[in-house]
Formats: C-alpha cells, structure tokens, sequence
C-alpha cells in the first residue's frame, strides 16, 4: 500500500511542473497561427519572434501546399510588429485591423497604401479576431522597425 502511495506521489510530482510549464508557455501559438494563415506576414514582420514566425510559415506551407513569401520581402510594405503591443492596446488593435482605412494619412502615396491594405482587412471569425488580437496585444518588445521607416498612420490614433 505504502509503494503504491509513494508512486502515485512520485506521479503528481512529475505531473505538476509539466501543467505548470505548459500554462507558462502563454502567448497563444493559435494567435500566431493566425497571423499567418490570415496573410498579416505578407506585409508585416515580428522580428523578435522571427525564427517561431519562419517555422509557424514552413509548418503552414506545407501542411496547406502553398508558397510563401520568401523571408524579408515583408519589410518593403508594413511595420514591424514586434513592440505593436506597448503602442496599442487590444481594443485600438482590434479596431484597427476591423477596418484600417481611417487610420491612414491620405496624401498621394499613402492613399495607395491605405488602398492595398484596405482591400486585406481581417476576414474572419470573432473568435479568430480575439485571438489574434490577444496575441498581438501581448507582443512588448523592443521596437524592431528601421530608423528610416515612413509611416503612413495619422500621428496618435
Ligand atoms: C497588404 C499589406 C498588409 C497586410 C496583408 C496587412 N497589413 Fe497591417 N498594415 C499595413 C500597412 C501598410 C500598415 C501601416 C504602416 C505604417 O505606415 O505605419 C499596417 C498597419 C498595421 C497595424 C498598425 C501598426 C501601428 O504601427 O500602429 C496593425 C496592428 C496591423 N497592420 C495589423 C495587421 C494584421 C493583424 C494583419 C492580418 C490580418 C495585417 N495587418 C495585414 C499593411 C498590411
């Protein structure tokens, strides 16, 4: 009876720092996922999670047999988006991905851009808008973008 109790202990002491690094892990991959599956990687970049990005796209590309873009042609259109979560919060970020044509400057070049970007507005369920929204709310790293980035947003909106 004693052994049986001591093994079952032995269990639950192995049982509990697994639960517990798995609830650690946060940040939901599925957020990720979606980040890709809904083609945000194609204008955007999130280089402090650049190599779980690269491996989230190969597992996608494969597993659906498409290609993807190769690796840095994202730089050239939208914002790195590895610090968007110190800049906006879940509701801003929600509401700009719902519909991002208001947030855009509106002179001659940026007008295009707000075009481009208007036509790939998020299409989706509620439940994949929280939970990519929840995802990138949690990015908080240090800014990634290039010094001599131009952005094309209305300044704090
Ligand atoms: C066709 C290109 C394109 C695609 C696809 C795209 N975006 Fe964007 N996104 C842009 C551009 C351009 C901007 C404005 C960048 C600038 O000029 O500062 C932007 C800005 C943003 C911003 C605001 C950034 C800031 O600095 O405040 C967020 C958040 C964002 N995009 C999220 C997404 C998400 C989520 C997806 C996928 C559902 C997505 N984008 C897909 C082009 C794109």
């Amino acid at each position: 009876m004693g052994q049986v109790y001591s093994s079952l202990l032995l269990l639950i002491a192995f049982l509990v720092p697994l639960a517990v690094a798995s609830a650690e892990q946060g940040a939901p991959p599925e957020g990720r996922r979606l980040f890709i599956e809904k083609r945000c990687y194609s204008c955007h970049t999130i280089k402090a999670e650049a190599a779980a990005i690269q491996k989230e796209k190969e597992a996608f590309a494969k597993e659906r047999g498409v290609e993807t873009k190769p690796k840095g042609e994202e730089d050239k259109i939208g914002v790195d988006l590895s610090d968007i979560g110190k800049r906006r919060d879940a509701d801003s970020i929600r509401s700009f991905v719902k519909n991002p044509k208001p947030y855009f400057k509106t002179d001659y070049e940026c007008k295009s851009k707000a075009k481009k970007k208007y036509r790939k507005r998020f299409k989706g369920t509620a439940d994949e808008m929280d939970c990519l929204v929840g995802y990138l709310s949690g990015l908080k790293y240090e800014s990634h973008q290039a010094a001599d980035f131009k952005s094309c947003l209305k300044e704090g909106e």
